[in-house]
Order: C-alpha cells, then sequence, then structure tokens
C-alpha cells in the first residue's frame, strides 16, 4: 500500500486548521510536518505550538520530521504534542540508537532520514528497530526543490535492507515527489510519499491530491 503524506510547509499558514481538514477530506494519508532550527537547515518553519494547534483538527497519522540539531532534546515534548512518528535526522544526532529507543520508549514510531549524500549503510544495523527510513531526494530545508534522481537507488538499498531485516519497514521519500516521479518511486520501493508544493499548489488540494494519486 502506497501512503500520501502532504507537507503542511507548503499550506497557507493564514488558515493552516482549513488545509489541514482539506488533507484528510480529499484522501491524504498521513501530515507530514516539517520542523526546522535555523541550524540543522538554513531555515526556520515552526514548532511545538503549532503542532499542538493543529492535532485535534483530524484523526491523520502526525509524521513529524525533525530537521534539529540534537533532536533528542526535544521528544517528550513532540510526543506531547501529537506526534504519531518522529523522524530524526542521522547527522544531527550523536547517539541514534539511543534516540530511536528513547522515541518508542513514549508508544510513537520511530524514524531515520538521511540527507541525500548520507549512505543508507550507515542505518544498516539500525533496521530491525526502525518504524521508517525516509529517504531525503532534496537537501532539506525548503520546499519546491529539484527531485535528485540518485535517492531512487538509495530507496532500492533500503528496500533490499527491509527485505532482509525488517518487513514491516516503512520507507518514505520527501524533496521534489509529484506525478512525473511516482512510478519510479514506487517500483523503487517508497511506500510513504511525501509531497508538499505538489499538493498546495494554487490552493488547489483536492484536484492536487487526485492527480497525485491516479499514480499510486
Ligand atoms: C524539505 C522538507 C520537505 C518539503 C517537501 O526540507 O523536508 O518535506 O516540504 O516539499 P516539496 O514536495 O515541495 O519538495
Ligand atoms: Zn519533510
Amino acid at each position: 500500500m502506497i501512503q500520501l503524506a502532504p507537507s503542511i510547509l507548503s499550506a497557507d499558514f493564514s488558515k493552516l486548521g482549513e488545509d489541514v481538514k482539506a488533507l484528510e477530506m480529499y484522501g491524504a494519508d498521513i501530515v507530514h510536518i516539517d520542523v526546522m532550527d535555523g541550524m540543522f537547515v538554513p531555515n526556520i518553519s515552526f514548532g511545538i505550538p503549532v503542532i499542538k494547534s493543529i492535532r485535534n483538527l483530524t484523526k491523520l497519522t502526525f509524521d513529524v520530521h525533525l530537521m534539529i540539531e540534537e533532536p533528542s532534546r526535544y521528544i517528550e515534548d513532540f510526543v506531547k504534542a501529537g506526534a504519531d512518528i518522529i523522524t530524526v535526522h542521522f547527522e544531527a544526532d550523536k547517539h541514534l540508537d539511543r534516540t530511536i529507543n528513547y522515541i518508542k520508549s513514549f508508544g510513537v514510531k520511530a524514524a531515520v532520514a538521511l540527507n541525500p549524500a548520507t549512505p543508507v549503510e550507515n542505518i544498516k544495523h539500525l533496521i530491525p528497530q526502525l518504524d521508517m527510513v525516509l529517504i531525503m531526494s532534496v537537501n532539506p530545508g525548503f520546499g519546491g526543490q529539484k527531485f535528485i534522481g540518485y535517492a531512487l537507488d538509495k530507496i532500492r538499498e533500503v528496500k533490499a535492507l527491509a527485505e532482509k531485516y525488517n518487513n514491516n519497514l516503512l520507507i518514505e521519500v520527501d524533496g521534489g515527489v509529484d506525478a512525473s516521479n511516482i512510478k519510479e518511486l514506487k517500483s523503487a520501493g517508497a511506500n510513504v510519499l511525501v509531497a508538499g508544493s505538489a499538493v498546495f499548489k494554487g490552493g488547489e488540494i483536492k484536484e492536487n491530491i487526485e492527480i497525485i494519486k491516479r499514480e499510486f
């Protein structure tokens, strides 16, 4: 099963609540929430109070993508804000194994994200304990960037590891995903597709989701 995870980074923040409700109404599966600290990535987005304020508007899974340094400092806060999946970056955490266990101790799902230049091999030994791996197909920090093609090879590598060590592993791809590359992403093994600008462009959420889901 393929799941669509719209990134609210591209939503209209002046009516964020309405946009979040629209995602559920028009068939999105997961809400992807991009938290940026201006240190790990050269941009600042939004944080805990914003997540809290939209939590009760939808039953959809909240997939919180932490693009922040030393994310373990804030795990409990994001759990309390309503996260169902917490993704930390390999590059941002010196003690990933500990952080993954810490995330899971709250009963939420744990995921690790890899920047484009980070090899999949780095997380090979963590695969059995992870709920999801996030392959970045742009350099994190901004929506609307161009898809990096070699991310497909990395998805295939994660898929091979999942077949060996963790059949339930979710494989998420994030950055530059749109109707033009979904078929390839699917056949490479991705099963959670993040899409920001492709879902929110022109404010036509319903139509955009229809166009994307035609490729599933
Ligand atoms: C980038 C974020 C993405 C971003 C995707 O740092 O992690 O989730 O919002 O946006 P698009 O789909 O426009 O590339
Ligand atoms: Zn993201």
